[in-house]
């Protein structure tokens, strides 16, 4: 049960001391019917995690652990540009409340000096190939510590704390956030992809870079070359071909 409530324009956020995941709590709300706008935050998750199995660590206060219901109407192909749009948003806010500038790591990581400061997991749900909900999460370090996360994030890690030198307000963050959101989200619903690829590439830091693709067995070296309709990463390989890679099967260095 949540322990707080918060009303912000067109939103209803449900505080909690503890969950396994927001992710997992959003979706069952959205499976109950909850409305977009709807929005679940918790102090400490005992499951956060990220793609691919792996964990998203926090320890309890330390970061913004939130997730969205939304119930846009697009395709199932489109759910990665709404990846892209998380990112440009907390890039955004990142800024306005720090000064810091943040760049987007194709496709999900928000990196301030190279290192993650935000990880964000967006979630489909479908019913007759028709998206009936997408859940966005997004785990933002705010006044975290790395070397209290485990061993193999803690040298790649940082916070707008450890960033700034000061103490960044979790609310001023979350009332920032999603007034920029709600402006890219509208944004994207008029415009689409061409609005999102023009917002992501001011943004991104991976485009134009050598890479390295871990997919299934394979590595693939190569260059960024651009995103594609369905917010995939194009690159040239090192023979001249060109390639498409979607954010669900591979792992990107570089
Ligand atoms: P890729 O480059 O393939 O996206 P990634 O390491 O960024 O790889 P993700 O699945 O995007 O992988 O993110 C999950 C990873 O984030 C975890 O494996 C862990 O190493 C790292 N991580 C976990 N908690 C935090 C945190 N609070 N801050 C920064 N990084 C974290
Ligand atoms: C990643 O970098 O792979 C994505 C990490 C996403 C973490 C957030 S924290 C809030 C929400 N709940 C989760 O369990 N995961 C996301």
């Amino acid at each position: 049960r949540p322990h707080k409530h918060i009303r912000l324009p067109g939103k209803r956020i449900h505080i909690f001391r503890e969950v396994s995941s927001t992710n997992n709590v959003a979706r069952q709300m959205a499976m109950a019917g909850a409305p977009e706008g709807t929005v679940v935050m918790s102090l400490f998750q005992s499951g956060g995690r990220g793609r691919m199995q792996r964990q998203w660590v926090c320890p309890p206060g330390q970061g913004l652990l939130l997730s969205m219901v939304l119930r846009p109407d697009i395709k199932i192909e489109s759910i990665p540009q709404l990846t892209l749009l998380g990112a440009v948003v907390t890039a955004e806010t990142i800024y306005l409340t720090t000064g810091c500038t943040a760049g987007i790591k194709w496709p999900n990581d928000i990196l301030i000096n190279g290192k993650k400061v935000c990880g964000i997991l967006a979630e489909g749900s479908l019913s007759r190939r028709k998206v009936e909900y997408v859940i966005m999460g997004f785990g933002i370090n705010i006044n975290l510590d790395p070397a209290q996360l485990p061993a193999d994030c803690r040298d790649t890690s940082t916070s707008l704390n450890l960033e700034t030198g000061r103490r960044v307000s979790r609310m001023e963050f979350l009332k920032r956030f999603m007034i920029s959101w709600d402006e890219h989200y509208q944004n994207y619903a008029q415009f689409g992809q061409p609005y999102v690829r023009s917002q992501w590439i001011k943004k991104n830091i991976t485009l134009g870079r050598q890479v390295t693709i871990k997919k299934d067995q394979d590595v693939i070296q190569g260059v960024a070359e651009d995103i594609s309709d369905k917010g995939g990463l194009v690159v040239r390989r090192l023979d001249g071909t060109k390639q498409e890679f979607l954010a669900e099967d591979i792992s990107l260095r570089g």
